[in-house]
């Protein structure tokens, strides 16, 4: 029974034995990525301050090319993954192919990949608007100890063995799952620890909210047109509140919390939509399962996609069941 007190700490060795192989090194995983995660919260916090406290142009006080967020983002967490000899592989967003990670000895024992969008949200960076950190987290499937392959990295999302975000909002939460239930863990900025905030996070059984990006109305599918009007519509529970934020992540918080749904469809010029299947969907529906909602790419379930290419994107409806269920209904009506 989680403690409301309790840090994300504590949590993460109180519940190591709920893990199915467990041998503590998911644990110091989960506990490196909650450090980066810090490092970034710090930098994104401070992001209007750098111009100001660093020099004119390209270049801080140090001399060090300054760089955009997400690319620093990604840094922090690679470098991280990497330095305490964590994982034996990594895919990210910001880089083209995955990382196999060689250890310290030129074997790596580890039996861990990483899959993570380093900043989620990024044009929200500049306009003091919340975003956030996506991750995934799987067993690899080829031998211990031998590179990585491409293989490790391409399993469907039901394989995942851990999920997780960041939030770094008006607070900073850390939110993540080890496939028994999910918890919020809320940083205290001033000593640098988070605490157990949300306990088992649930998805409500009814939502009154919807995010969709509506710019793209006229090139939706006609399912997805269908749907918007159901939710306008003037009926029942009906019209629900619309709100986007533009980061896939603060969305989904909120939805979680408040009960909405999220999607963004395929358009007639971007035929699987938008959002990455490996580093945004399959971490999302995997903790949105846990949490009592439901996440589809409009026809089926995500997590059972089985994925073909590092950066794949999917149509992708998560939230509230019951609000995923209908989206479905009007989808399939033109299948
Ligand atoms: P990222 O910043 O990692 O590229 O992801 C942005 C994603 C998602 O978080 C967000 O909901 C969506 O893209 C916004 O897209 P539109 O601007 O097309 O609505
Ligand atoms: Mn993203
Ligand atoms: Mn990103």
């Amino acid at each position: 029974m989680p403690q409301i007190n309790q840090s994300l700490g504590e949590f993460i060795i109180e519940n190591q034995n709920e893990f199915k192989y467990s041998s503590g090194e998911l644990s110091r995983l989960i506990n490196s990525i909650r450090l980066a995660a810090k490092m970034v919260n710090h930098k994104v916090n401070k992001a209007g301050l750098v111009d100001i406290v660093g020099q004119i142009g390209e270049t801080n006080v140090q001399g060090e090319a300054q760089q955009k967020l997400d690319v620093y983002a990604n840094d922090v967490f690679v470098n991280g993954l990497i330095n305490r000899n964590i994982v034996c592989g990594i895919a990210t967003e910001e880089e083209e192919d995955f990382l196999s990670i060689k250890g310290r000895q030129g074997r790596n024992e580890n039996k861990y990949v990483v899959l993570i969008d380093p900043l989620d949200g990024s044009s929200n960076i500049d306009v003091n608007v919340s975003v956030g950190t996506i991750f995934s987290i799987y067993r690899r499937v080829t031998e211990v100890g031998k590179p990585v392959e491409l293989q490790d990295f391409l399993q469907p999302g039901h394989k995942q063995v851990a999920a997780g975000y960041i939030v770094y909002g008006t607070s900073t939460i850390f939110v993540y799952t080890t496939g028994h239930g999910v918890n919020g863990f809320t940083l205290n900025p001033a000593i640098g620890t988070y605490y157990l905030s949300h306990p088992n996070m649930m998805f409500p059984e009814k939502g009154s909210i919807y995010s969709v990006n509506e710019g793209h109305y006229v090139h939706f599918p006609q399912g997805v047109k269908d749907y918007i009007k159901y939710c306008q519509k003037e009926e029942e529970d009906r019209p629900y509140t619309s709100r986007y934020i533009g980061s896939m992540v603060s969305d989904f918080h909120r939805n979680m919390i408040k009960g909405g749904i999220y999607f963004y469809s395929s358009t007639s010029s971007n035929p699987q939509g938008k959002l990455r299947l490996l580093y945004e969907c399959n971490p999302l529906a995997f903790i949105a399962e846990q949490a009592g909602g439901k996440a589809s790419d409009g026809f089926g379930r995500i997590l059972d996609i089985q994925p073909t290419e590092l950066h794949q994107r999917v149509p992708f409806f998560c939230g509230v069941k019951s609000m995923v269920d209908k989206a479905e209904e009007f989808m399939q009506r033109y299948d």
